[in-house]
């Protein structure tokens, strides 16, 4: 079923290729002075025919593209991939094209090749407008304006998506890629959180069906926030959400974007907003408080400067048509005129003893020899540490092991939770440790 519903897509783009590089042969030979023959307009008819068929069973474009294009929205789109599908209509284009010398069309082309005549020219440039499905959707980006003579591309990453080509639009600048991919199995949190980050995942999923088939207002994003105490799984929920799309996760480092120079941290977020549109990836920012917060309080001119780039950087990701997720520590102090933006807000507590006793579970390294002492319940009960903590004090106890050449037990699992706490900088004493306490070896300082 899967390979039949791929093979027909591939028809249906063959035929699409097929077509506009006939429309192109003619208008090149009609710009010589030469007639199409009755062949060729009878192979074209056909082509049409058969194009028009797929369209209507919404072969090819639906897995790039919304249900619902006008027939001229997907000539358009069709025109604009075709170069990157088939580099001989990019070469075709150019020679068509000498004034403005790019593989992908101009509108001016595109009136030509589409035979539109004058009075079909305005629905040409409504095509191309900022709010229309095309551009709305990330799926192409126009430079010119409605400058006639400015080719349109596709947005990065739309060409991959369609033929099912590994996209190598590359990084994003000022971004960095998360590599883990845990499953839902791996997340410990209460369920009704993990229902929320579920119906996070409707927002992407399910955009098609609410705002192309039922009219449902398009609100950018989704935007989610996580707030939560750090180790708690805010960046692992995030992976998780990649993973359940196969999209990659981005991590946006904002002290990479900031820049002392005036203007430059704009042109970088434009960057990487650019560069992120249209492609199927989440984008997550960390401590988003350090960004809402300051919001308002202009005290001097740098923080001027800093507010701007505030608003800005809301504006980007309010547009963005894509998935952000905004992580911050305090949520105390973001301003609750802002909760109101995001469609998810999700509040990762610190981890119950239930749940630390299946963290234990997880992130002691499975195929470790343990001693018959280590009991994930045990230690679930026996201190209160996040989930970050657990895995950082869980790899370091599997380390003292090995390097000990003994079976994991709990005089390491101490030591490492002992370390663990100790990195708060805090006086410790044995008593942080509960009923871990005597299981410290003699020789860890204190
Ligand atoms: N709820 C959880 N479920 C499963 N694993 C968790 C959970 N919380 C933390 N972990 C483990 O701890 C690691 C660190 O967590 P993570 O980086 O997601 O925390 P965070 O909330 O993003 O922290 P920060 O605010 O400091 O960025 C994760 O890679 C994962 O191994
Ligand atoms: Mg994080």
């Amino acid at each position: 079923m899967e390979a039949a519903v791929l093979n027909s897509d591939r028809n249906c783009l063959a035929c699409e290729w097929e077509r506009i590089g006939l429309l192109a042969h003619i208008l090149a030979g009609s710009r010589q002075g030469r007639q199409a023959s009755q062949a060729e307009l009878e192979r074209l008819g056909m082509l049409q025919r058969q194009v028009e068929h797929f369209r209507c069973q919404g072969g090819g474009w639906r897995v790039a593209a919304p249900a619902g294009l006008s027939p001229m929205e997907l000539d358009v789109l069709a025109c604009v991939v075709a170069p990157e599908a088939e580099p001989r209509l990019g070469w075709l284009f150019q020679s068509l094209q000498s004034g403005a010398p790019s593989p992908y069309p101009t509108p001016a082309l595109l009136q030509e090749l589409l035979a539109m005549a004058p009075e079909e020219t305005p629905f040409l440039y409504g095509v191309l407008t900022e709010a229309s499905p095309l551009r709305d959707n990330g799926l192409i980006v126009v430079d010119g304006g409605s400058d006639p003579f400015q080719p349109i591309r596709p947005a990065p990453g739309v060409t991959a998506r369609l033929l099912g080509r590994p996209d190598i639009t590359g990084d994003l600048p000022g971004a960095v890629r998360v590599r883990a991919m845990p499953g839902w199995e791996d997340l410990v949190l209460p369920p009704d959180r993990v229902a929320m980050l579920q119906e996070f995942l409707l927002w992407i999923t399910h955009k098609a069906t609410v705002v192309t088939a039922w009219g449902g207002l398009d609100c950018g994003g989704p935007v989610g926030l996580f707030s939560g105490p750090s180790g708690t799984g805010k960046t692992f929920a995030a992976a998780v959400l990649a993973a359940g799309l196969g999209w990659p996760l981005y991590r946006v480092d904002l002290g990479r974007l900031v820049s002392k120079y005036i203007g430059e941290t704009e042109k970088n977020l434009n960057r990487l907003f650019d560069n992120a549109h249209g492609r199927s990836m989440i984008l997550q920012f960390d401590e988003a408080d350090s960004l809402f917060s300051k919001r308002g309080e202009v005290k001097e001119a740098r923080d001027r400067y800093a507010n701007m780039e505030v608003s800005h950087l809301l504006a980007r990701i309010e547009s963005h048509q894509g998935p952000v997720i905004l992580t911050t520590n305090l949520r105390k102090q973001l301003d609750p005129a802002f909760a109101r933006r995001f469609q998810v807000v999700v509040d990762f507590p610190r981890p119950d003893s239930t749940a630390r006793t299946r963290l234990w579970q997880r992130l002691l390294p499975p195929r470790a020899p343990r001693g018959p002492d280590v009991d994930p319940s045990f230690l679930g009960a026996a201190v209160n540490l996040t989930g970050g903590s657990i895995r950082n004090a869980a790899l370091h106890a599997a380390y003292l092991a090995a390097g000990d050449g003994r079976p994991l037990d709990l005089g390491h699992i101490t030591l490492a939770v002992w370390r663990e706490l100790g990195k708060d900088g805090r006086e410790l004493t044995p008593a942080d440790l509960g009923p871990l306490a005597p299981y410290l070896p003699r020789e860890a300082p204190c």
